[in-house]
């Protein structure tokens, strides 16, 4: 595995793939890589010929007050983990080589980035997007993988890649989780054992709803209260809503389209985020990946 620290040598690293006619499969993260990130390379490493995998506590992302100066890093035992997998390129850039003096250029996203999330991270997903742009066009990867864990964040780069024409095709990765069904985050560090038992309720309440809908409940209203009900005892309940899982739109009438149940709570100062998709024809989550965002012409 090659660990490259600068963009130059991020460059050469990879041209001799490129020339020699490799796929190029890229996996971004912000590193204390857990079991989810693992999903992401090992999909990676099965579809492509190599792996690029960054590890980039991105600041643009972090509104004033959030966790990045906290944020959890053990460059150590990520490195390790990618060896494990087999990984061929780490990119571990520091903030000055992404963001150099002088940098205004950012992404607006448009009205997807000021909803469920973006209305509690204002500006979130223009850093998001600015970020993953900018690694996007120095990997110049064939495949992307990114979590379904943060579907907003699938969704509105999936919108950038097709508004800016980017040749990249990106894959959403199901969310993986603990044996009690609480979805991995490196945020997950900072819970108590109490707030840990707690956090369940979210994973609960989804799961429950995913039952209610395969007993043919398609009343989004209803069963985004049933998820609720299972929030209590969270110290705030940011969002729990169903959307459309391209636009995330409410949904108003009775579900005939793949849906997503979305929340996103506080608990002793830790936000989480989580949700499931519905599909009223059956299909396993991964149909996620084949809905193109709506309209244009690609
Ligand atoms: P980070 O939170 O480190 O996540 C990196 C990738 O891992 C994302 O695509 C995320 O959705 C995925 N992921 C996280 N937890 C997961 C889980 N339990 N199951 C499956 N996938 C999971 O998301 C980011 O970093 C950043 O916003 C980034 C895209 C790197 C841009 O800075």
């Amino acid at each position: 595995m090659r660990i490259v620290r600068s963009i130059p040598e991020l460059r050469v690293a990879l041209k001799t793939f490129r020339d020699g006619g490799q796929s190029i499969g890229f996996v971004p993260t912000m590193g204390f890589l857990h079991e989810g990130h693992a999903a992401l390379i090992r999909q990676s490493m099965a579809r492509c010929d190599t792996t690029v995998v960054s590890v980039f506590v991105n600041p643009t992302q972090f509104g004033p007050g959030e966790d990045l100066a906290k944020y959890p890093r053990d460059l150590e035992r990520d490195q390790n983990l990618c060896l494990k997998l087999g990984v061929g390129t780490l990119f571990i850039p520091e903030p000055a080589e992404i963001y150099p003096t002088g940098f205004t250029t950012s992404i607006s996203v448009g009205p997807m980035g000021d909803l469920l999330c973006g209305m509690f991270r204002p500006g979130h997903f223009r850093g998001v997007a600015t970020v993953v742009t900018k690694l996007f066009n120095l990997v110049q990867p064939d495949l992307a993988f990114f979590g379904q864990k943060d579907l907003q964040q699938t969704s509105i780069l999936r919108r950038v890649v097709k508004d800016l024409n980017l040749p990249v095709d990106i894959l959403v990765v199901p969310t993986v989780r603990e044996a009690d069904g609480l979805a991995l985050s490196s945020r997950n560090a900072y819970l108590s054992p109490e707030h840990r038992k707690l956090a369940l309720g979210i994973s609960r309440g989804l799961f429950a709803a995913e039952r209610r809908f395969q007993e043919g409940e398609r009343d989004p209203g209803t069963l985004a209260e049933g998820v609720r009900s299972a929030l209590a005892g969270m110290d705030e309940i940011q969002y729990c809503e169903a959307v459309d899982p391209l636009t995330m739109d409410l949904l108003a009438g009775p579900i005939t389209r793949p849906a997503a149940l979305c929340v996103a709570v506080v608990l002793g100062g830790t936000r989480l985020i989580d949700n499931v998709l519905l599909s009223p024809t059956g299909e396993a989550a991964q149909f996620i990946s084949h809905l193109d965002p709506p309209g244009g012409n690609a």
